[in-house]
């Protein structure tokens, strides 16, 4: 089978890369893909938030699966008009997709479903949003309703900027703040008319969101990730399973939405329990490089089986022992702006290390060399017997790669 994947990014790397690895893959196709992507894969020039080109692609080339990586062409409906041509697509409907397009529609479904997460209202004036912050009280969470590519969140203690951010969106969702460690639970999820809902969760991962050592500075897309989580309770993926995961799915599928495609649960364990602070419908970025470093299992047919709807038919993903750790390496200016053009140097020294590889994100080629082209420019991912020897193995890659502005955070899985 031939696969293409859709998306630029680090998690449409790490993605090409393990298919690229899998025996029951003959072809990678990428689109538009990255200069990284290149040695796995052949790349397309496509945009790929139009659905109608990315399905006229699919059939032309006659893949047998169509990935598509990021949220906005998911709740575009891009995997819908895939589906529409015949060619199985692994990602939700653009209905299903509304679990990450609005905060209000997850927080309805949620409520529906009885999965914990924060107490919220969603508030379309600025009287509404005062009467919120008070009933609340701080730190102050205001959510942009819609899709906002991971800028949309304000948590402060100040009052002003709750209130001005919400004033700059149309719609927010105010609620309460949750405290306690952030952790990432991914769920492949099928469908089926007769068997109805299928969820593989995968093994717990964390993400390192704030630029700044020590979680300081502003919300990135995220600067690392790592994973097992050997401090996590371990019974957390039952747990997530039964409260979170399954209800939402068994929801979805009773709303006539069923969901196919990976669930993102991004949970907070609070001291009063697991809440779900947002859902994704997409693979996390940084998360899916170690994951997929760390499965033990062929990704092809889990993928197909979640976009055919014989999920339950393949074996559940089974996981490599040790641990594997990610550390993203941004450009200048990041998160506010990016820097582009500057010129990277040192990857290739790790094209043949066994335990470290590099995956590109917002790279470009220019006049023959490699350059960035974006805020979080490459990862650098190793495995290793546990996660402190990843942590260094991961690092040891990372100085061996430089560009001029590169910023990364020293405290990637420290102390895990
Ligand atoms: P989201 O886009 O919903 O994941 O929010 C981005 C980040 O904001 C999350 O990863 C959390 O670090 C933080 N956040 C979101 N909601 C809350 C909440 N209710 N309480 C505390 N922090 C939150
Ligand atoms: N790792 C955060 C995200 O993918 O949204």
């Amino acid at each position: 089978m031939d696969v293409l994947v859709i998306g630029t990014g680090g998690r449409e790397h790490a993605l090409v890369r393990a298919l690229a690895a899998d025996a029951g893959v003959e072809t990678v196709h990428a689109a538009p893909g990255n200069p990284g992507m290149a040695a796995q894969a052949t790349l397309h020039e496509i945009e790929p938030m139009d659905g109608a080109a990315v399905a006229a692609l699919a059939a032309g080339l006659g893949v047998g699966l169509v990935v598509v990586g990021p949220e906005a062409p998911l709740v575009a409906g891009v995997a819908d008009a895939v589906r529409s041509r015949g060619v199985p697509c692994f990602g939700p409907s653009a209905e299903a997709a509304r679990l990450e397009g609005s905060k209000a529609f997850a927080k309805d479904v949620m409520t529906a479903a009885g999965v914990p997460t924060a107490e919220a209202r969603v508030c379309t004036t600025a009287e509404e949003v005062a009467a919120a912050l008070d009933a609340f009280g701080p730190p102050y969470v205001v959510k942009d309703d819609g899709l906002a590519a991971g800028k949309g969140v304000v948590v402060t203690d100040d009052r002003r900027l709750a209130t001005d951010h919400a004033a700059a969106c149309d719609r927010v969702v105010v609620e309460e703040y949750l405290d306690g460690p952030e952790v990432s639970v991914f769920a492949l999820c099928g469908w089926n008319e007769a068997n109805g809902p299928t969820v593989y969760p995968l093994q717990p991962a964390q993400d390192f969101k704030r630029i700044h050592d020590g979680d300081v500075g502003p919300n990135t897309g995220g600067m690392g990730a790592y994973t097992p989580l050997t401090w996590a309770p371990p019974d957390l993926v039952d747990e997530v399973t039964r409260t979170v995961l399954r209800p939402t799915v068994d929801e979805m599928a009773r709303r006539g939405t069923p969901f196919s495609g990976l669930l993102y649960a991004g949970l907070a364990l609070t001291s009063r329990g697991v809440r779900v602070v947002e859902f994704n419908v997409r693979f996390g970025d940084p998360e899916t490089q170690p994951l997929l470093a760390l499965l033990d299992s062929p990704l092809s047919p889990l993928l197909l089986g979640a976009a055919t709807g014989r999920l339950a038919d393949v074996p559940p993903p089974r996981w490599k022992p040790g641990a594997a750790v990610t550390v993203v390496l941004a450009s200048k200016g990041y998160p506010e702006t990016s820097s582009k053009g500057d010129v990277v140097v040192g990857t290739e020294t790790l094209a043949h290390d066994p335990a470290v590889h590099v995956i590109h994100a917002g790279t470009a080629l220019a006049d023959g060399h490699l350059v960035t082209a974006g805020g979080r420019v490459l990862a650098v991912t190793a495995v290793g017997s546990d996660v402190a020897d990843a942590r260094e193995k991961a690092y040891e890659g990372v100085a061996t790669i430089s560009f001029p502005g590169a910023q990364w955070r020293r405290d990637i899985a420290a102390g895990r």
